[in-house]
């Protein structure tokens, strides 16, 4: 039987999202059905009659290479589940539920995809227990889900951080200077683990292992003593100084991002070897830009399965990439659970054995 069927991107952008939203439509299309897009996230849900793009076949074609979502997105609005750093949970209220209900029915939809990171699945996930019919797709360039062996978005994210230390290389060698780039990953150190091992960074400061600043330090002295005379240091947004606490920065009226290691890990550089450190904080670069080959592969991936899934009627399952295949899981285990870089893996040795400190 033909359906309607409804998709949404929300929370954070990152490159790929098209590339789902291009594979929902083509696999709904062989099964003829119609996609609605709903523009920036659940809020589009909450205008009458749905504020929403008819996804055809000729309104998705050429967008798979694009970075961001053609339907734009928020983090904020009246559907948030997860609030400050994502610690404190709350609901979405009866009246936004009954709301969206209403969008739904007045656009005789079948299904809803939503598009987000643990954030927006937590949301999914309560859409699901008020009776609405949802797919989750995950979505981070965090890589931090732990339902999830990798998401879209990371892949690119990595790319943009080893482009990024390519650049520092050859800049840092000239000047025989320590040079710091600060990198998303709040909670954990993918971004810097991976994109710091294929840019050839030598300090790789994350989340998981609590650094010292003499730790740090002594390894910029020894590459010194070895005439390797200039160092790069790859640090996570969210890297922990033993006893410390996390680097935030007010942005708004009672609201913090991560941010400002980098600039710390670099004063102390400087302070303990003398040596001349300049800070790049990379930023939304990392979420901008067109997507790799890999994020579009599996973005193409995430959207075919999350028709099938419709079709199966797994609602209040995500798509989910574990052991090479694309399969389902339920939102309600995948939410919340946040996958940590183990300290004792086999990619954080390594690590090691190519030399890179972790300043612990
Ligand atoms: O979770 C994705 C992420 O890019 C984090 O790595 C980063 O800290 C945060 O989002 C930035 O959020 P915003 O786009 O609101 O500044």
């Amino acid at each position: 039987m033909s359906k309607r069927i409804g998709v949404l991107t929300s929370g954070g952008d990152c490159p790929g999202l098209n590339a789902v939203l291009r594979g929902v439509v083509r696999a709904a299309d062989n099964l003829d059905w119609k996609v609605f897009g709903f523009v920036d996230g659940y809020e589009g849900l909450l205008v009458e009659g749905g504020d929403f793009i008819p996804l055809t076949l000729a309104r998705t074609a050429g967008i798979m290479q694009l970075g961001g979502t053609i339907l734009g997105t928020t983090n904020k609005g009246h559907f948030i589940t997860k609030v400050g750093d994502g610690s404190s949970r709350t609901h979405v209220p009866p009246e936004v539920i009954a709301r969206t209900k209403k969008t739904l029915q007045q656009m005789r939809l079948d299904a809803l995809i939503c598009i987000g990171g643990d954030g927006s699945l937590t949301t999914a996930q309560q859409l699901h227990e008020e009776g609405i019919p949802v797919i989750g797709v995950p979505k981070t360039i965090d890589n931090d889900l732990e339902a999830t062996a990798m998401t879209f978005g990371f892949d690119s994210a990595v790319a943009c951080v080893a482009d990024a230390l390519d650049r520092l290389h050859t800049t840092a060698s000239s000047h025989k200077r320590c040079m710091v780039i600060e990198v998303m990953g709040r909670h954990a150190g993918w971004i810097a683990l991976y994109g710091g091992l294929a840019g050839g960074a030598d300090i790789i400061l994350i989340p998981e292992i609590p650094f010292e600043h003499e730790r740090v330090a002594n390894a910029v002295r020894r590459r010194d003593a070895e005439g390797c005379l200039s160092t790069l240091i790859v640090v996570a947004e969210g890297a922990l100084e033993k006893d410390g606490q996390k680097r935030m920065r007010a942005v708004a009226e009672g609201e913090s991002k991560f941010g400002g290691v980098g600039q710390a890990v670099a004063d102390e550089v400087t302070a303990r070897t003398a040596k001349e450190t300049r800070t790049c904080v990379l930023g939304h670069l990392q979420r901008g830009g067109a997507p790799t080959t890999l994020d579009r592969i599996l973005g193409t991936r995430f959207g075919v399965k999350a028709v099938e899934l419709i079709a199966e009627g797994k609602f209040g399952h995500m798509v989910s990439y574990l052991d090479y295949q694309v399969l389902s899981v339920l939102i309600a285990e995948a939410v919340h659970r946040i996958k940590l870089v183990q300290p004792d893996s086999q990619m954080v040795q390594t690590c090691r054995h190519v030399g890179i400190s972790f300043g612990d």
